[in-house]
């Protein structure tokens, strides 16, 4: 039994000195300290020792276990060290290595929707925004846009169930606004609006500005005035505008409204289609209908409202040949602004 023992304590022994891993060592664990390991079934075989043996043998057998035990956790602590060595190694980051030291750069829309902020601001405007889910309420009703009109054709709106829309212009809020704001109101909205429409030209995401200005005597010389200011600083000091007539339900008259292109100054070019001139608005003097739908005195207040596509005034500003380009994301294009 004592051979037996001293052959199994030098077996072990040599075995933890010989593994090299956290997991070899924990084997040789299970080998002989484990449930059925070696040792623990000595000692369960204790019952059939002579009753005058069994106190040599069991301290000799304790001996035994407290020594591969000790050796255990000795290497075990030793190559857990190791092992925290080699993986801190491999997961060290190298801090003199170059990075990519790219600064991000604002989105063109984002550009221009600032720039256009700051501009009507600078005219005594105030910024309001509103649900990009709307009720047809404010986005047709309360503008004059009757239940036939084809504006509402499914095939340019996009329906979130009868009553509700993904708001196909930002104009819903000068509703949401007359609604609950006498006048004097002086406001421009900017906003995402939807419309199932899809070319180089359209994108069903798409972004528009909102002006919208009520008050005692409001004319079409003073949307002149203000549309001329606006374009004179968004885009060049000699852009001259010029006002179409045209038709939309919640104004009247309507005017369609061109400027001189800013790529050729007026001369002509691919941009403008050699015309010198292009189409960024539509605006008029609110229908005194919509004033008094909303719980505005049309007898005593008068307004103008004008709305564009601030995606259109980008691609116009900065050459974009497709309005995909603004929502494609891609860097390259991107990190020229
Ligand atoms: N809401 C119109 C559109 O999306 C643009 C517009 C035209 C807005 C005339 C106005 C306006 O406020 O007076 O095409």
């Amino acid at each position: 039994m004592k051979e037996k023992l001293e052959k199994i304590k030098l077996q072990a022994l040599e075995e933890i000195s010989r593994a090299a891993t956290s997991e070899e060592l924990n084997a040789v664990r299970v080998k002989y300290l484990g449930k059925s390991g070696e040792i623990s079934l000595i000692m369960r075989d204790m019952a059939n020792v002579k009753k005058e043996d069994r106190p040599e043998m069991g301290k000799l057998v304790n001996e035994l276990r407290g020594c591969v035990e000790g050796e255990l956790v000795e290497k075990t602590k030793a190559v857990g060290e190791l092992e925290k060595q080699a993986r801190l190694k491999a997961e060290a980051i190298d801090v003199t290595l170059p990075t990519d030291k790219t600064a991000g750069t604002y989105h063109p829309l984002t550009l221009i929707r600032r720039e256009l902020i700051d501009i009507f601001r600078s005219m005594g405007f105030s910024v309001d925004e509103g649900p990009e889910i709307e009720s047809d309420l404010f986005n047709f009703q309360l503008l004059n846009i009757p239940k036939d009109h084809p504006s509402r054709d499914m095939q340019d709106t996009f329906y979130v169930s009868d009553k509700v829309v993904l708001r196909t212009q930002t104009s819903a809020m000068q509703a949401r606004i007359m609604t609950k704001t006498q006048p004097p109101i002086r406001v421009v909205i900017p906003g995402k609006v939807y419309r199932s429409d899809d070319d180089a030209s359209h994108s069903p995401i798409f972004n528009q500005f909102e002006g919208l200005a009520v008050d005692e005597h409001i004319t079409m010389g003073d949307l002149q005035g203000c549309l001329t200011t606006f374009a004179q600083k968004i885009f060049s000091s000699d852009t001259k505008v010029r006002l179409r007539p045209s038709y939309f339900p919640f104004t009247e008259p309507s005017v369609e409204v061109d400027v001189t292109c800013s790529m050729c100054h007026g001369r002509g070019c691919r941009v403008c289609k050699g015309t010198g001139w292009v189409e960024i608005l539509g605006a008029g003097i609110v229908n005194p209908k919509v004033l008094d739908m909303c719980g505005i005195d049309s007898k005593k207040y008068s307004g103008f409202a004008f709305g564009f596509g601030i995606d259109r005034i980008a691609m116009i500003k900065f050459g974009i040949p497709n309005i995909k380009m603004l929502y494609e994301n891609d860097s390259r294009f991107l990190s020229q602004f």
